[in-house]
């Protein structure tokens, strides 16, 4: 039995998020998984009604009782500083220390792509973003608020064994799916001490893996080449802040936010999955929100917690919908969310039968 947890979040969350279940169910349904979906209500509206947000108690029940986690997103112009989503999302990346954030960039269907002549055959790669530090682990101050002589300061930190870890991790992937390079961009031409380690790191960690090129890229160069020719580019890995930035161009290139999916990984451990999107306020509730990238969130879920066979036909069925239109406007469709997520757990069914 595989016990999820979903916390939907807020805004456009809560809408993908029940596409991404109607397809797990069905999923689960057609191919006698046995999987138990168990609703959290931890978001802006719950924090406004009760004044919890995420307490440690829940992060231990998690940790405990359950094998993975399904997140829709977080984010409420109401909770202007954006406090209560940071208590989940960082709760959950650094209190299950969730260090590899997983990243497919994928081309599904050819009319997606905004770049001109190119198709999914060029664009095939995933990003390990580094995920428990650099700027993300809220280190710092600020000394003489509002005034002239203000002092903010948000540290980038960088462990050996940090770096080493999401490294190591891409090589492995790199290895045991016979893609051919792995590139590590970073900034150590003006970042001169924390990017130095990443520089060493990745030298040191490559001759473990001879069949694997190295490749090295400053982060500006990454972000001109991935839209020059993305189809150089298997894995990539990069720090926290870059992993961020480069894979909301990524999603871009696979035809919006709306499709991209993610995994935030300990291998072993109850990790956590969620689209790379946000919580888009402006649309929540619309039916208009793309549920793919949720849906492909919850194929990755599945695999990792052990149907990666059964979890194979999302992608086939997202495919089948891609190209016939049964979709959300943003990919060319001309569906509504629930629309897009019922035509594609029918396509589930209708393949695993
Ligand atoms: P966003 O990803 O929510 O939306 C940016 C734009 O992308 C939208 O206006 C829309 O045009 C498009 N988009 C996003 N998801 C889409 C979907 N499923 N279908 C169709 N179009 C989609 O980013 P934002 O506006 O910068 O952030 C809104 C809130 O979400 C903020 O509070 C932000 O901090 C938060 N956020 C949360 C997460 C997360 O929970 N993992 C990730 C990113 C942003
Ligand atoms: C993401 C998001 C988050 C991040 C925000 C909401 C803090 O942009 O998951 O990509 O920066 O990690
Ligand atoms: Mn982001």
């Amino acid at each position: 039995m595989a016990r999820i947890a979903v916390i939907p979040g807020d805004g456009i969350g809560i809408d993908v998020t029940a596409e991404a279940v109607k397809v797990m169910k069905a999923l689960a349904a057609a191919r006698r998984i046995p999987l138990e979906l168990v609703l959290f209500p931890h978001g802006a509206q719950h924090y406004l009604d009760t004044g919890v947000s995420f307490p440690d108690s829940v992060l231990d029940d998690i940790r405990q009782h359950y094998d993975a986690v399904f997140l829709g997103a977080l984010g409420d112009p109401r909770i202007p500083d954006m406090s209560n989503a940071r208590d989940i999302l960082f709760g959950l990346r650094f209190g299950l220390d969730l260090f590899i954030n997983f990243r497919p960039v994928k081309l599904l269907d050819e009319r997606l792509s905004p770049l001109k002549g190119r198709g999914p055959a060029d664009l095939d790669l995933v990003v390990f973003r580094e995920n428990t530090e650099g700027h993300y682990v809220h280190m710092g101050g600020i000394f003489k608020k509002g005034t002239p002589d203000e002092i903010a300061i948000n540290e980038d930190v960088n462990t050996r064994k940090g770096v080493e870890r999401i490294i190591r991790a891409a090589f492995e992937y790199a290895r045991d799916h016979g893609r051919p390079s792995l590139t590590m961009s970073d900034k150590s031409n003006a970042l001169r001490f924390a990017h130095d380690l990443w520089q060493r790191t990745f030298i040191e960690v490559s001759r473990e893996y001879p069949s694997i090129e190295p490749r090295h890229l400053y982060i500006d160069a990454l972000a001109m080449q991935l839209i020059k020719n993305p189809g150089q580019f298997h894995v990539i890995v990069t720090c926290n802040l870059f992993g961020d930035i480069i894979t909301d161009l990524g999603a871009a290139l696979q035809g919006g936010l709306g499709m991209a999916a993610s995994g935030n990984i300990h291998p072993g451990r109850v990790s956590m999955f969620e689209p790379v999107h946000g919580s888009a306020p402006k649309y929540a509730g619309k039916d208009t929100a793309n549920p793919i990238g949720a849906i492909l969130t919850a194929q990755m879920l599945l695999e990792q917690v052990g149907f990666a066979k059964e979890a194979k036909v999302i992608e086939e069925a997202v495919r089948a919908a891609l190209q016939s239109g049964r979709a959300t406007k943003d990919v060319g469709g001309s569906l509504g969310t629930r629309a897009t997520g019922d035509a594609i757990a029918l396509e589930v069914e209708r393949l695993s039968a």
